[in-house]
């Protein structure tokens, strides 16, 4: 089974859907929480964490470097020995020590797509433009900003919504079935990633598998 490390800065709303899928779901026979790790140790996804009984673990990240602090989180999941890195709704900038010391192996979910948005509140975006539709995007992270290979994408139907509340409803919906699904996929060997597409400076070989 795979080890996931889990990290999140708040709510772990889709935390949540991927232990539910590990516990009893998709990735059952698939994969094993490792950790719920938060740079914020108030976060309540990580209390929501511990209940469903998952390791935890945070460290706090205001006012740190980010090379420091992320050289710092490195240590800590390597404890853990996590396969993958699945960020949920972790509200940070990855630093390239942290892109490259788990390079290629880890995953992030964007509420739009990659291509036309990138950073936060893309829910926001979506609403404000008035926008048909919106594409939640699972892709591998890599030292852009929301620039690394997609791996699913999945559209959300945003006609006759007249609420950000409502977006975000519709929103998180698919983001829940459609981050452990891609995860399933990638865990049976379903998706083909290709390393040229990862913009990563130097990857560094330490016995995992790489794309
Ligand atoms: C989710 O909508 C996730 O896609 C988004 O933050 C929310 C976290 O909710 N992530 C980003 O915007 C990353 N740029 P959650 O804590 O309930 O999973």
């Amino acid at each position: 089974k795979a080890r996931l490390a889990i990290l999140l800065s708040g709510r772990g709303s889709n935390m949540v859907a991927l232990v539910q899928a590990v516990q009893h779901g998709v990735l059952q026979n698939l994969a094993e929480v490792a950790v719920v790790f938060s740079n914020k140790p108030e976060a309540p996804g990580l209390k929501t964490a511990a209940a469903l009984g998952c390791p935890t673990a945070s460290l706090g990240s205001q006012d740190r470097k980010r090379a420091e602090f992320d050289a710092e989180v490195v240590d800590v999941l390597r404890q853990y020995q996590p396969d993958y890195v699945v960020l949920a709704g972790y509200m940070r900038i990855l630093s390239p020590t942290f892109i490259r010391a788990f390079a290629g192996r880890i995953l992030n979910i964007h509420p739009a797509d990659t291509h036309q948005h990138q950073g936060l509140h893309a829910y926001e975006w979506a609403f404000e433009n008035q926008l048909p539709e919106t594409k939640i995007t699972v892709h591998l992270v890599d030292e852009g900003l929301d620039t690394g290979p997609i791996l699913a994408q999945h559209p959300v139907d945003l006609r006759g919504v007249d609420t950000l509340a409502e977006v975000e409803r519709r929103g998180l919906a698919v983001e829940h079935t459609l981050y452990a699904d891609t995860l399933a996929g990638l865990l049976r060997g379903q998706l083909r990633i290709s390393n040229e597409e990862l913009r990563i400076g130097s990857a560094d070989s330490d016995g995992f598998p790489q794309f």
